[in-house]
């Protein structure tokens, strides 16, 4: 089942230039894509080109100006709690604890008070931040910041999951551990998600598919299926079916399609 279908989506902001006149800028436009119940679909661009836009889209924290946006062949509403999302910077709330910012989703949907620390203890312990559960936000590292985020919106268990570059800001170690922890998460009660990352070997090990953007006006240029067995492992990486695939989106990267100076920062 479609999980999203999203028909030749347009927005468009009113800026200010930097002489000072009004402008129109375009950031999405006929941007097209389904997203299937259950699958796991990473969205790579360069920089500036709409993704953030769109998953703020999908949140309900934008709107759009063209096009139409199906959520389980319904339009998009605004407000749901079946959505959460991970913000490219984190969006933790400064004046809880860390365990009581892994509550506010549950809270939200009515979980009962031992159940929601129980839950919370269990994605605590599962970043390895069980030791700061007191702490506030402000008394952590960018990336420990990182973790409660992607914790708290583990915790809700939300049907689709929208994660904008979640692990840019954690050390490569802890990266990889998460992206594992993730897999197998996902894998244990196969939610939705999209994906915003800019890393190929990420979006690979991650994703059923992988979908490259054009530079702004963004849309779709092109999917591709990443066919490697689940469940995947640390192993995988170091697959030759793996370093097929990275060898293949490197090559679509550089072919004429999709030869932009912008994704440069991939090559
Ligand atoms: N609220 C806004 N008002 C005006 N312009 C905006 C607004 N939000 C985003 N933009 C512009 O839209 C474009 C796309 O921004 P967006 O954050 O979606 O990019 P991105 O693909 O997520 O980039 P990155 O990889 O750097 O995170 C940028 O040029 C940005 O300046
Ligand atoms: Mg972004």
């Amino acid at each position: 089942m479609v999980k999203i279908e999203a028909r030749l989506v347009g927005r468009e902001y009113q800026i200010k230039n930097h002489l000072g006149r009004k402008e129109t800028l375009s950031v999405l436009e006929n941007f097209d894509l389904d997203i299937q119940e259950g699958e796991f679909l990473s969205l790579l661009g360069p920089s500036g080109c709409g993704k953030s836009t769109f998953l703020n889209i999908l949140a309900g924290l934008d709107e759009y100006d063209k096009g139409e946006i199906l959520v389980d062949g319904k339009p998009l509403e605004k407000i749901s709690f079946n959505r959460g999302i991970v913000f490219q910077s984190y969006a933790l709330l400064p004046w809880r604890t860390v365990r009581k910012n892994l509550e506010v989703g549950l809270e939200i949907r009515h979980v009962d008070r031992k159940e929601r620390r129980r839950i919370a203890n269990q994605y605590l312990e599962l970043v390895g931040l069980a030791a700061f559960a007191n702490q506030y936000p402000h008394q952590l590292s960018g990336g420990m910041r990182q973790r409660v985020a992607i914790a708290r919106v583990l915790a809700y268990h939300p049907d689709l999951l929208l994660m904008d570059e979640p692990f840019a800001a954690l050390d490569a170690q802890t990266r990889e551990t998460l992206q594992i922890e993730l897999l197998r998460i996902w894998e244990a009660d196969k939610k939705t998600i999209l994906f915003v990352t800019h890393s190929i070997d990420e979006a690979i090990l991650l994703s059923d598919r992988v979908a490259f953007m054009t530079s702004r006006p963004g849309y779709i240029k092109e999917i591709i299926n990443i066919d490697l067995p689940r469940p995947r492992t640390e192993e995988i990486r170091n697959s030759a079916e793996f370093a097929r695939i990275r060898k293949v989106v490197w090559e679509l990267l550089q072919n004429e399609v999709l030869k932009e100076q912008s994704y440069g920062a991939y090559l």
